[in-house]
């Protein structure tokens, strides 16, 4: 028995074309309603190990896992209804005339009912604010819309693990927005999120535990304080840490307490007005 939604076993990935080993023997275990969160520079891997999450790829050696099945002999549409990826690129994602049609195509896939089809479908683009695009061509609406949609066309999926491979990159502040109500609505109705991004403020704030690539490998699996106080580790992903948490690695007295690495302005605030106080209290 396993309670893992995600195995990797000595996984290792090489393009067949080019013969680049993309993810070199990454070993992890997801579990249910697990927020996390992947980093590494570009190039790093990070996109070729989440394909295999969803059965995009498949690995050239190892194995990997979904929901304790082996993915080697399943097909994606077996498993898009388990996991669900939105890719890096919308571009390559969307394929419908209309940004609804895109939206149902998923839950038609899934063989729900067309009741069900329009309630997902009209949910999802209020939920993402679609609606002055519905009757729009995917290919006519912007970038960071774009991507949007193909965040929307997975949500009408209702996956139990969602992934999101940079929602963020190319986005504005307000499609950004977005993109952490998304995550914070699908941490609450308990779906499993995996979401690779060059966003550490994003991360810092959303995620529970941090996957790091680099070069192919995975060289950390760790706590977003434990990763982003680790400046050895850091620097040679060539990554900073958000801003706040880096002066909280400066200003704290002890070395070893995890507890004093502040994730976001809210937490250095309180940290701050307390010690403020306690300094105060004691004069
Ligand atoms: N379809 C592909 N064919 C051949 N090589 C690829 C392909 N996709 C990615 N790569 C190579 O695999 C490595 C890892 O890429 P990728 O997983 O996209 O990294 P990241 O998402 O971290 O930027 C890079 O060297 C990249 O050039
Ligand atoms: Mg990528």
């Amino acid at each position: 028995m396993t309670d893992s939604v995600i195995r990797c076993e000595n996984l290792w990935h090489t393009y067949p074309a080019n013969k680049v080993v993309a993810v070199r023997n990454v070993n992890l275990e997801i579990k249910p309603q697990e927020i996390i969160g992947v980093i590494g520079q570009n190039g790093s891997g990070k996109t070729t190990l989440v394909k295999h999450f969803n059965g995009l790829l498949k690995p050239t050696q190892g194995a990997v896992f979904i929901k304790g099945k082996d993915t080697a002999p399943l097909r994606i549409q077996e498993l898009a209804a388990d996991v669900g990826y939105v890719y890096q690129n919308p571009n390559h994602q969307l394929f419908a005339r209309t940004v609804t049609a895109e939206l149902e195509f998923g839950p038609r896939n899934l063989g729900l009912s067309e009741e069900e089809i329009t309630e997902r479908c009209e949910h999802a683009i209020e939920f993402f604010n679609l609606q002055p695009y519905r009757d729009n061509h995917p290919y006519r609406i912007g970038f960071p819309l774009r991507k949007l949609v193909g965040m929307a066309s997975i949500f009408t999926m209702q996956p139990a693990v969602f992934i999101l491979d940079e929602p963020t990159t190319g986005q504005d502040n307000i499609t950004t927005r977005t993109v952490y109500k998304l995550i914070e609505r699908l941490r609450d109705t308990g779906a499993t999120v995996i979401c690779v991004s060059h966003d550490m403020i994003l991360l810092a704030e959303v995620v529970e535990r941090m996957l790091v690539m680099r070069n192919s490998e995975l060289i950390a699996d760790a706590t977003p304080r434990e990763v982003f106080s680790n400046y050895e580790l850091m620097n040679s992903t060539h990554l900073t840490p958000p801003q706040i948490t880096e002066l909280s690695v400066r200003l704290r007295r002890d070395k070893n307490n995890l507890q004093d690495v502040k994730l976001s302005i809210d937490e250095m605030t309180d940290f701050t007005i307390a010690t403020v106080k306690e300094k105060r209290g004691g004069e």
